[in-house]
């Protein structure tokens, strides 16, 4: 048996103090249960898990964030805040990356993970994952629009996009479905037809659904089911 802080330090990512101020917040468990005495004597079996991701090195790791507007989509950008700022120190220097783009001024879903295999498979062209957003024009949106979406919408340097699909939910808003991932893609699409992105929130990406009880810049462990999906799609 030993105590849980020391099991968490000696991963080498916490201090002592660290460790014991991440357990008395409720943020380790053990063998599923959480544990909030770091003086707690686990087995050297146990599965020990911080924010429901294991420690150690062990699985790779998979992570969702609502991510913000101001906030860059990299790992490291001299002069910008990045997401993986967002994450706690206990996640840097463990390789983990976006899969996947969202635009400085974009909100929503991103996935973080270390899982390049996983990643480089879901953000293939010819994977073509879905993509849902939440958009917000200047202008109003109509069913010109909804069914341009549905054609196909060739951007202004000649680009073809593939069908999508536009559902309007009031004048400037609607719910847009894009089944790949070009450079702007929806800002492009949109503006195309004249009418500019003024807000932008992905909800959907493949089979992931962006957890509503996630704060804007707040993020947790994908749970098995959701590993699970991402690995069928
Ligand atoms: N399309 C865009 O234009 N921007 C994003 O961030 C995502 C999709």
């Amino acid at each position: 048996m030993e105590r849980l802080d020391k099991r968490l330090a000696n991963t080498g990512t916490w201090s002592r103090k660290e460790a014991r101020e991440l357990i008395r917040a409720g943020r380790v468990a053990a063998d599923g249960t959480v544990c909030r005495a770091p003086e707690q004597k686990v087995p050297e079996t146990a599965a020990v898990t911080v924010d429901g991701a294991p420690i150690g090195g062990g699985g790779p790791v998979y992570l969702m964030l609502n991510k913000p507007a101001g906030v860059v989509s990299s790992t490291d950008e001299p002069g910008e805040r990045t997401v993986m700022d967002l994450l706690g120190p206990e996640w840097r220097n463990r390789g983990l990356f976006p899969a996947g783009r969202l635009d400085k001024d974009t909100e929503g879903l991103l996935l973080i993970t270390d899982d390049g295999p996983l990643a480089h498979r879901l953000l293939a062209p010819k994977r073509h994952v879905d993509k849902v957003y939440y958009v917000e024009v200047d202008g109003v949106l109509d069913q010109g629009d909804a069914e341009a979406v549905e054609a196909g919408i060739v951007l202004g340097d000649g680009t073809a996009c593939r069908p999508g699909e536009l559902e309007l939910l009031s004048g400037s808003a609607a719910r847009i479905t894009i089944h790949e991932g070009k450079y702007h893609q929806v800002k492009r699409m949109l503006a195309s037809r004249g009418k500019p992105v003024r807000y932008l929130r992905r909800e959907r990406f493949g089979p992931l659904i962006l957890d509503p009880d996630l704060p804007k810049g707040g993020w947790r462990a994908l749970t098995e089911e959701e590993i699970q999906a991402l690995f069928r799609q």
